[in-house]
């Protein structure tokens, strides 16, 4: 998303016919060239949510302004900030402590790499890149502050980080090719040695210091081609980058979802629900009601709260209920661009039970009606 810059806006409420409060996310940035992953990176953080209002502070504003509101307040439910996990912490603290020690060496020795492994829609790719422009913010910080007139002109050349995604059915070559496609640099008829040489000059012309390569696992093993695939990580490994891997199960680690609550409680802190009571998320059955809706998969959540909370908006409930979420009928985002042969999409839990679909006539609206009235999982998984 490239939510508008508006820090310096005054809150939508007491702002009556003023200019528009925040802007409408405009086309998301491309994180897989390097003019898309500058973008995202310095915009990442600039999304502001809507402010709280009462119903009553509501009534107060006039048409247009309460119109406006609820559409940042639908804006600020589909921005929602990453919650912090057990797996995004353990993340973190792994890959900034790898990527900053290998940054720093001098050695011409291999640098040790890191594997990220999970299941689809946990949250993988989004806890990579974010501490990976984190540690790209601190890295031109620390840049400039050492050496404010280093490589003049070629500040454009510079890029600490460097992020591609597997393409789908991926060879060494092609994978070389995705690279390569973030540098912007020249592929044509070159074979695979031609490649790989051009992704380490690339590599060491840019400065980069981390080369996450996402959903790995579609480059397959068990193919002629194998002895390849390795040799490619192998070149890899040795172009002084740390390289990230990222994958779904690329070793076994039980996904263990602990701090459920926890995450459950930030994103209560998010919402706009003029109704909504403290523990609207956390009290009662409503944390194990949630986790089997969603198996605990903080993608499935995401998608269910932001569906609920439209919801709950567009009928004037104002808050999220069991019975409210019951007619939200879960569906998978961006899911077409993901592999579901390489497990990049997890099985979607079986939906409440609605005998009869007596429910359905209540639904206002339906966003996928392709999983409904299953009623059992229909994942698409392996
Ligand atoms: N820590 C988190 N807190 C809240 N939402 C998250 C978190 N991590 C991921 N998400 C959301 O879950 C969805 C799937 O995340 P993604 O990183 O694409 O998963 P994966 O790469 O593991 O398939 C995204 O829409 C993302 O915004
Ligand atoms: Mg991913």
């Amino acid at each position: 998303m490239t939510p508008g810059r508006h820090a310096d806006q005054p809150p939508t409420a007491g702002n009556r016919g003023g200019s528009v409060p925040f802007m409408l996310p405009g086309p998301p940035p491309m994180r897989e060239t390097l003019a898309g992953w500058q973008q995202w990176r310095a915009t990442r953080d600039s999304f502001a949510s809507a402010p709280r209002l009462d119903r009553a502070a509501w009534r107060a504003l006039s048409p247009r302004r309460r119109m406006l509101y609820d559409l940042h307040r639908a804006a600020t439910h589909a921005n929602l900030p990453l919650q912090q996990t057990p797996m995004s912490q353990a993340v973190a603290r792994v890959l900034r402590g790898r990527i900053e020690s290998n940054a720093l060496k001098h050695k011409p020795s291999t640098r040790a790499g890191v594997m990220i492994t999970g299941g689809g829609y946990q949250g993988k790719t989004e806890t990579a890149c974010e501490v990976a422009a984190d540690f790209e913010d601190a890295w031109l910080d620390l840049h400039r502050h050492l050496n404010p007139d280093a490589l003049p002109g070629t500040r454009d050349l510079h890029a600490p980080v460097a992020y591609a995604q597997t393409p789908v059915t991926a060879k060494p070559k092609s994978t070389c090719k995705a690279i390569l496609g973030f540098y912007g640099a020249d592929t044509k008829n070159m074979d695979l040695p031609g490649l790989v040489r051009q992704v380490a000059a690339s590599i060491s012309d840019h400065g980069t210091k981390a080369l996450l390569l996402d959903d790995i696992t579609r480059l397959r093993m068990h193919r002629a081609d194998d002895q390849d695939v390795l040799d490619l990580i192998r070149a890899f490994m040795s172009m002084h980058v740390t390289l990230v891997l990222i994958g779904v199960d690329i070793y076994d680690t039980p996904a263990q979802i602990t701090a459920w609550t926890r995450h459950l409680a930030g994103i209560e802190q998010q919402l706009r629900l003029m109704d909504a009571a403290p523990g609207m998320l956390t009290g009662g059955t409503m944390p194990e009601y949630l986790y089997r809706r969603t198996s605990g998969v903080v993608g499935l959540l995401e998608r269910l709260i932001e569906d609920g909370c439209r919801e709950a908006i567009d009928t004037g409930a104002e808050r999220l209920t069991q019975a409210l979420l019951d007619s939200v009928v879960l569906s998978l985002p961006d899911a077409s661009s993901r592999d579901a042969g390489a497990g990049e999409i997890p099985d979607l839990p079986p939906g409440p039970a609605r005998p009869g679909g007596k429910d359905a006539s209540k639904r206002k609206r339906r966003r996928n009606t392709v999983f409904d009235d299953h009623g059992s999982a229909s994942g698409t998984g392996t």
